[in-house]
C-alpha cells in the first residue's frame, strides 16, 4: 500500500490541511479528487499560514500536485488562488501543477444559481458555500457541462452551449433573471483559457505512470463523509462523493489505488451549514468548544456549530470509507473539562439505534445516548509523544478507538506540523 488517501470522517473541517501537508513531504504526487473551492484547507508552515481551497495542499512544498477529473473547477478562482500563493512565495508552474482535461467548469451562472436557490428555499435551505458547486455537478451529470478540455476548442462549443443555455435560461426565467449572455460568456472563457491551458494534462495518465513507477500518491479528500451525496445527511450534503472510494474514480486510477485510508477525526464534532447534528450543544459548553477551537469556516467565515464527539457517526464513516486508521485532531480543545461526553447511540421515539437512520426526519429527531468520561486538567497542546499526554486523555483516545472500531494512527496536538504524535506511518504499510 504505497498510497495514502486522506478523507474527513465527520462534516468537514476536521483539520485535513495540516495532516495532508505533513504527509505531502513524503509523497511524490498529491491529488485532489472531488469537490472544488468550497473546501478550506489551512496549512501552518513556520510563521506562514496558507489557505487553500482548490489547489492540492502539496503545492506549498513543491510536490507534484494534480486536480483530478472528480473536481469541479472555477477557472477564475483558480487564477486568483495561484496568484495569492505565488504572492506568498510558493512556486507554481505547469511542471508542478496539473489539471485534468475532463474537470467540469464552474461558470458565473452556477454561482448565481447556487445563491438564488438558497435565498428562495426558506427553511429548506442547505447553507451551501454559494460557490456554484452543486449546479456545476448537476450540469456534469446532466451532460451539459463545459469542461476544461473545451477551453482548447471554444470555436466548437456551439451545440454544447445551446444545451447548456436552454437549461439554464429556463431556470433563470423562473427567478426573473436575464438569459445567459452568450457573447459575454465566450469572451470570458477566451480570456481565461490562456491561463488555464498550460496546466491541462491527461492526469489519469500522469497518475497511472506514477503508480507503475512505484511512486507514492497522496489523495487529498475535501469536506467529510457525512457530507457525501450518497452516505451523508442528505439533503444537507455537498454534491460529490466524499468517501475514499472516489479517490480512484475522481482521478482515473483503479480501485486498489486508494491504499491506506486515513480518516481525519476531530476530538469533538462541528458542522457548518444546515442539517441534523445530534450532539450539537447550543449552550455555554458549545460556545466554549467554538471559542477554544476557533471554529469559524475558512471559506465563508461562518460560525461552526459545535458538539460532543459522536462515535456512532464516525463508526459509520469508518465503515463506508473503509478507513484503515484515524488521525485525531484538536484534542487540546478538550483540555480543562471536568467531564466529557461521547455519543454511543441514538434514541428516536421509543427505539434505540447504533447507526444514524437514513431519513432526514429520523435524523432530526435522533437524541444522543451519552457515556460520561472523566476529563483532564493538564494541557495536551503541543504534545509530541504519548508520555506527554495526561492519562485521562489517553483513556479518551482509547475509548474512541474501541467505539469506532478503528485504531488511531496519529494524534495532532496543535496546528504546528511538528506537534504530532505518530503511532503508525501510513506510507510505511
Ligand atoms: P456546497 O458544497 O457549497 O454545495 O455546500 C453544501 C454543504 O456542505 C453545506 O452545508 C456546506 O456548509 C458544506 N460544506 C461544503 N464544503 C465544506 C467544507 O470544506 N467544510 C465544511 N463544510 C463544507
Amino acid at each position: 500500500m504505497a498510497n495514502v488517501t486522506v478523507i474527513g470522517a465527520q462534516w468537514g473541517d476536521e483539520g485535513k490541511g495540516k495532516i495532508v501537508d505533513w504527509l505531502s513531504e513524503r509523497a511524490d504526487v498529491v491529488a485532489r479528487f472531488q469537490g472544488g473551492h468550497n473546501a478550506g484547507h489551512t496549512l501552518v508552515v513556520g510563521d506562514k499560514v496558507y489557505k487553500l481551497s482548490l489547489l492540492p495542499s502539496g503545492i506549498v512544498r513543491g510536490t507534484l500536485s494534480v486536480i483530478g477529473n472528480g473536481v469541479v473547477l472555477d477557472p477564475w478562482h483558480f487564477r486568483d488562488e495561484v496568484a495569492k500563493l505565488k504572492g506568498q512565495g510558493v512556486d507554481i508552474t505547469p511542471d508542478n501543477l496539473q489539471i485534468a482535461e475532463t474537470c467540469p467548469l464552474i461558470l458565473p451562472f452556477h454561482r448565481d444559481l447556487d445563491g438564488l436557490r438558497e435565498d428562495a428555499s426558506g427553511a429548506g435551505k442547505i447553507g451551501t458555500t454559494r460557490r456554484g458547486i452543486g449546479p456545476a455537478y448537476e450540469d456534469k451529470v446532466g451532460r451539459r457541462a463545459i469542461r476544461v478540455c473545451d477551453l482548447a476548442h471554444l470555436d466548437d462549443l456551439g451545440p454544447q452551449l445551446d444545451r447548456l443555455t436552454a437549461h439554464h435560461d429556463a431556470l433563470r426565467a423562473g427567478f426573473n433573471e436575464a438569459p445567459i449572455d452568450r457573447d459575454r460568456l465566450m469572451a470570458e472563457l477566451r480570456e481565461i483559457a490562456s491561463f488555464i491551458l498550460p496546466f491541462v494534462k491527461p492526469v489519469w495518465l500522469t497518475l497511472n505512470k506514477a503508480k507503475a513507477e512505484g511512486k507514492r500518491i497522496l489523495f487529498e479528500g475535501a469536506q467529510g463523509t457525512l457530507l457525501d451525496i450518497d452516505h451523508g445527511t442528505y439533503p444537507f450534503v455537498t454534491s460529490s462523493n466524499t468517501v475514499a472510494g472516489t479517490a480512484a474514480s475522481g482521478t482515473g486510477l483503479g480501485p486498489s489505488a486508494a491504499g491506506f485510508v486515513l480518516g481525519i477525526v476531530k476530538a469533538y464534532t462541528t458542522r457548518v451549514g444546515s442539517g441534523p447534528f445530534p450532539t450539537e450543544l447550543e449552550d455555554a459548553t458549545g460556545q466554549r468548544l467554538g471559542e477554544r477551537g476557533h471554529e469559524f469556516g475558512t471559506v465563508t467565515g461562518r460560525k461552526r456549530r459545535c458538539g460532543w464527539f459522536d462515535a456512532v457517526l464516525v463508526r459509520q464513516s469508518v465503515a463506508v470509507s473503509g478507513v484503515t486508521g484515524i488521525a485525531l485532531t484538536k484534542l487540546d480543545v478538550l483540555d480543562g473539562f471536568d467531564t466529557l461526553k461521547i455519543c454511543t447511540g441514538y434514541r428516536i421515539g421509543d427505539q434505540t439505534y447504533d447507526y444514524l437512520p437514513a431519513h432526514a426526519q429520523d435524523q432530526a429527531k435522533a437524541e444522543p445516548i451519552y457515556e460520561d468520561i472523566e476529563g483532564w486538567q493538564d494541557t495536551t497542546a503541543g504534545a509530541r509523544s504519548w508520555a506527554e499526554l495526561p492519562a485521562q486523555a489517553i483513556k479518551y483516545i482509547r475509548r474512541i478507538e474501541e467505539l469506532i472500531g478503528c485504531p488511531v494512527t496519529l494524534v495532532s496536538t496543535s496546528p504546528e506540523r511538528e506537534d504530532t504524535i505518530l503511532v503508525r506511518d501510513p506510507f510505511a504499510d
